[in-house]
């Protein structure tokens, strides 16, 4: 059976390719789906994609990656700064699970300095717009020989 990642975008995701563009940038949310969904292949992953803009969308997106997934992919967006819930989620699956963020969360307002979910992910990317998505399903698929 073939190996699935699970790419979850959290809250006003669904917005990109409009939403504050010069942060963001001009990819839309299906085109970043698609690039990802490619990258994945190439390492031999299928990819389930959800979006959600609700925090228990997110839990319960987080809990179905059990069934057959290998790994998750991961921007809560917003609640990456607020939700314990998700936070909780993730080390409940205990699934490598890559947080990627598309804008340097680090460069930014200080109220987004912080990630619940960074203490339970696998590894962060932060601030390489796209590509970050594409590094992070490459980092889960060479997991085994990256320590
Ligand atoms: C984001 C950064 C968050 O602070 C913000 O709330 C988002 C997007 C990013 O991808 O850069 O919605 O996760």
């Amino acid at each position: 059976m073939q190996r699935t990642i699970f790419l979850i975008n959290g809250p006003n995701l669904n917005l990109l390719g409009t939403r504050k563009v010069e942060v963001y940038g001009t990819t839309t949310l299906a085109e970043l789906v698609a690039m990802v969904e490619a990258e994945a292949a190439l390492h031999g992953f299928a990819l389930t994609a959800v979006q959600s803009n609700h925090e228990g969308g997110l839990v319960d997106a987080i809990h179905a990656a059990r069934a057959g997934g290998f790994g998750i992919v991961i921007n809560p967006g917003a609640y990456s700064h607020t939700s314990v819930a998700i936070r909780d989620a993730i080390e409940g699956v205990a699934l490598p699970t890559i947080e990627v963020h598309l804008s340097n969360i680090y460069a930014r307002e200080p109220f987004r300095r912080h990630s619940f979910v960074s203490e339970v992910a696998r590894g962060v990317i932060t601030g390489l717009g796209p590509v970050g998505y594409l590094l992070a399903v490459r980092a889960l698929a060479t997991l085994g020989d990256v320590r």
